[in-house]
């Protein structure tokens, strides 16, 4: 860990960076200062041999066991800049919510699909994060990447394959990410993205720790109708639940383990297999030890 300005905790509590609020412990979690603290990490962790992971924690399930080696968080890179022609360029730890506030104050539109997406421009971007109204490939520009040997690296959209849920980026850490945005009304992206919210909130379960929709939604259905018409809504394992709003999200009841969750999604599966004839894929992704 020499020369780096970030915070760095040993047997950091994975639990209190994931919205799910489970997950074991990181051997190290290092929360780089800026860009360059990025790249000595990257640099000295290769020399060293050890596993980086980047967590931005909001689509993830960490085992109860944790993760060995050092687990990156990218909360310290959160700067927003304009640039010309509606463009934003957001470091990789800026929230969704906070990108969209600085939009909305802008008069730019494009973002307003993601209204409600707890995660980080990061994040969304790894996966290609999307609601009914939109998904990120349609708004980013380009993406800056700390590539494995610590140099950096800004890729077109246009090089990057996006699929359904996932971004296909050569190995790396996203540390930045630009939008291309439009000048719209502000009153009327703000309502957009009001409307958007209450629909959210009538509909899923917001107020409670979950890691967002679990399945993805297979080919011209959707994993919470599902999911609903089979029953399972309220189905439990320990104080991990089926949600009794949407189907799609399990929820933490409060000491729910990562063991609950798998079990139940397991026996979801099974329910679905049989009674629909559909296997459900993940969208959650689950990592970390037993
Ligand atoms: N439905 C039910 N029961 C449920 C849930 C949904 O019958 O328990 C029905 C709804 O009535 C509706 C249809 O299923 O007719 C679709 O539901 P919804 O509008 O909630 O959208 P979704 O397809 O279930 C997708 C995304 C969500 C995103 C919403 C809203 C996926 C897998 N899910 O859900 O994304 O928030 O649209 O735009 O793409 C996430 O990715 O983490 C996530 C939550």
């Amino acid at each position: 860990m020499a020369g780096l300005r970030g915070r760095v905790t040993f047997g950091a509590a994975l639990r209190a960076y994931t919205s799910f609020r489970i997950g074991g412990p990181a051997d190290a979690l290092v929360e780089p200062a800026d860009v360059d603290d990025v790249r000595r990490l990257v640099v000295q962790a290769r020399k060293a041999n050890i596993p980086l992971f980047v967590v931005g924690g909001t689509n993830l399930l960490v085992r109860d066991g944790g993760i060995r080696g050092i687990v990156v968080s990218l909360a310290k890179l959160r700067a927003v800049h304009e640039e010309p022609e509606s463009v934003l360029y957001a470091e990789g730890g800026v929230g969704m919510p906070t990108l969209i506030g600085y939009a909305i104050r802008r008069s730019l539109a494009g973002l307003e699909w993601a209204a409600g997406i707890p995660g980080t421009v990061g994040g969304c971007l790894v996966m290609n994060a999307g609601t009914r109204l939109g998904e990120m490939k349609d708004a980013v520009k380009a993406v800056r990447l700390v590539t494995t040997n610590g140099s950096i690296r800004d890729l077109p959209a246009a090089s990057i394959p996006f699929q359904y849920r996932r971004a296909r980026l050569p190995k790396g850490i996203v540390v930045g990410v630009w939008l291309q945005l439009r000048e719209g009304l502000r009153a009327d992206i703000a309502r957009i993205v009001k409307d958007y919210l209450h629909y959210r909130k009538e509909t899923q379960p917001l107020a409670m720790p979950s890691a967002g929709c679990v399945f993805k939604n297979p080919p011209e259905d959707s994993a919470g109708r599902l999911l609903e018409a089979a029953g399972v809504k309220g189905m439990r394992v320990g104080d991990a639940e089926v949600s009794t709003k949407h189907g799609n999200f399990i929820v933490n009841r409060g000491d729910a383990t990562a063991d609950d969750v798998i079990h139940l999604i397991q026996k979801v599966r099974r329910v679905i297999q049989q009674r629909a004839g559909v296997r459900l894929e993940l969208e959650l992704k689950i990592v970390g030890e037993a």
